[in-house]
């Protein structure tokens, strides 16, 4: 690799990887990711960017240190949970950390279903789905380019909102359009809940009902969060749920070092341009979206849907 003096001062270029865009460093190495061996007893967090990961992972590992903060709090979220498809020259990249890592370990992807490296659906590991209202993502993801020069320059919002809608690259680094590749793997998601994955709702940790389908929405976290240590083979106590819920909250987590990424240097991510944790809200595109951006929106994903089932299960907030 050439480049191993990137220091975030420039921003990261993409590439395409069967059709989906990711930084050049990840493309490089592809086969390596690719090839990841998992293991049984890994736990894999499967999002489309800002949908809510960071929030998982949080609620996940509070969940299994029982509510000890000292242990959450023992690294940054980066650290204590693998990204696989991370890759940036000069830093120990996701796979690295990974193979590293003794089991069990707390995997993070991005990758839509058919780039996630076949191990883990080989060595049937349990898998996270976490699925967000996608202008909600859309919104929050155009702040995070804003903030992390790890992706491409955003420009404007209106330039953004129309390189976002054509996938082009040119101002975001989409692992893929929320509406095409990721919601085969949010479909493929539903299909497979029986078969050992956990599909969350974000809305639906948020206290506020969004509908994907009967049983994904709650008016609580405690839903949500009990839903997730069933799954994971955990039962908590009154106690340890209302530590979870506490700790696992957008305030909390904002003032937390360990979970609001204010530990990667400023200048890959400048947290005064945006912060990570930035608002926290369900429907915070209607300040972002125009009237006739939200019609484009809608008409561009009734295209994109047309070829899945899930426009049944959706309805937007
Ligand atoms: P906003 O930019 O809309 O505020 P990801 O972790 O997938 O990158 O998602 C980041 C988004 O989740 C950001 O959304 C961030 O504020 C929000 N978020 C993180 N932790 C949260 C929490 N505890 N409660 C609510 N939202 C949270």
């Amino acid at each position: 690799m050439e480049d191993l003096k990137y220091d975030g001062t420039e921003r990261l270029a993409v590439d395409y990887v069967e059709g989906i865009l990711q930084p050049t460093p990840t493309c490089d190495t592809w086969d390596q990711i690719w090839n990841f061996q998992a293991r049984p007893d890994d736990l894999l967090i499967s999002t489309y960017p800002k949908a809510g990961t960071t929030w998982t992972q949080e609620i996940v590992d509070l969940i299994q240190n029982e509510g000890d903060i000292d242990r959450s709090q023992r690294a940054p979220t980066h650290e204590r949970f693998p990204f696989i498809e991370w890759k940036i020259p000069g830093m120990e990249s996701g796979l690295e950390q990974a193979n590293a890592m003794p089991s069990p370990r707390i995997l993070k992807t991005h990758l839509p279903i058919h780039l996630l490296p076949p191990s883990f659906l080989e060595k049937n590991c349990k898998m996270i789905y976490v699925a967000r209202n996608p202008k909600d993502s859309m919104v929050s993801y155009y702040h995070f380019h804003r903030m992390n020069k790890g992706l491409p320059a955003p420009g404007t919002w209106e330039e953004y909102f129309e390189s976002f809608l054509a996938g082009d690259g040119e101002r975001t680094q989409l692992c893929s359009h929320p509406f095409s590749k990721s919601s085969n793997t949010l479909q493929r998601s539903i299909s497979l809940e029986q078969q050992g994955l956990c599909l969350l709702h974000r809305e639906g940790i948020t206290s506020v009902t969004f509908s994907l389908s009967s049983g994904f929405s709650s008016q609580n976290p405690k839903h949500e969060i009990l839903k997730l240590a069933e799954f994971i083979g955990k039962s908590l106590d009154d106690k340890v749920l209302d530590t979870i819920v506490h700790y696992s909250s957008f305030d909390v987590m904002k003032q937390n070092p360990m979970a609001n990424y204010t530990s990667i240097p400023a200048p890959f991510m400048n947290h005064s341009i945006s912060p990570f944790m930035r608002k926290g809200a369900v429907g915070d595109w209607k300040n972002h979206f125009t009237v006739a951006q939200n019609e484009r929106f809608d008409e561009d994903h009734k295209r994109k849907m047309a070829d899945t089932t899930l426009t049944s299960h959706i309805r937007f907030l």
